[in-house]
């Protein structure tokens, strides 16, 4: 029972809808009716300023990193480490789910990034600097939030596969599945990237200069 209760109550920490009620209780809009209309940390940067979406960045981080600490609250599991680990990853995707299927926020929500971000760097730091250095590569190169978002959460499987070499076959069956998870949640950005009409974000741009 336990198990359904932690379930439901990472999912609901998912659910927080950060940037929306940033939004509806400081700005008096829905960020869902403005910029991509993405209830994410990149919109409310492009609409409501920096400050705003570094805030919003960090509370949606920590939703999957909280979600993921549930698990502390099943000691039964403490002793055995893929068990353990298993039982994170399950929490985490939940409020990954919620993060994008929103229970507060009739169930339309981010693209899951900041969440999942959360959640790898609540299992493995490692792993999150990892992607952290493809995502900002990536963002330094293309200034695509939505490609680096991608590119990112496709090298999440490529790390835990090649590079770590994790022995958890759930756990490599998860990270495949969070980065389709991710590309289906960016099927707006990456037509808007194919048709060259996808914002950039405007850092590095003196780049250009
Ligand atoms: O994490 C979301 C980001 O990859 C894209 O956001 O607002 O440009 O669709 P947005």
């Amino acid at each position: 029972m336990n198990y359904v209760l932690l379930f439901l109550a990472a999912y609901c920490l998912g659910s927080i809808p950060t940037a929306v009620w940033v939004s509806k209780g400081f700005f008096g809009i829905d960020i869902r009716d403005y910029g991509s209309g993405n209830a994410g940390a990149t919109n409310t940067f492009r609409v409501l300023g920096p400050r705003w979406g570094s805030f919003v960045m960090i509370c949606d981080s920590l939703k999957g990193f909280l979600a993921v600490k549930l698990a502390l609250f099943l000691p039964q599991f403490a002793d055995n480490d893929i068990a353990f680990l298993n039982i994170q990853l399950i929490f985490g995707i939940a409020a990954v789910l919620g993060h994008i299927f929103p229970v507060w926020a009739n169930f339309r929500g981010g693209k899951g990034v900041a969440t999942l971000f959360g959640l790898v760097i609540g299992i493995s730091p490692w792993t999150a600097l990892a992607c952290s250095g493809i995502f900002l590569l990536v963002l330094y190169l293309t200034r695509f939030v939505s490609l680096s978002s991608i590119l990112a959460s496709l090298a999440f499987p490529v790390f835990i596969l090649v590079i770590f070499n994790v022995d958890n076959h759930f756990y490599r069956v998860f990270a495949v599945a969070v980065a389709l998870l991710v590309i289906l949640t960016h099927q707006k950005n990456i037509g808007r990237i194919l048709k060259g009409a996808e914002n950039k974000v405007p850092i590095f741009k003196n780049r250009d200069r």
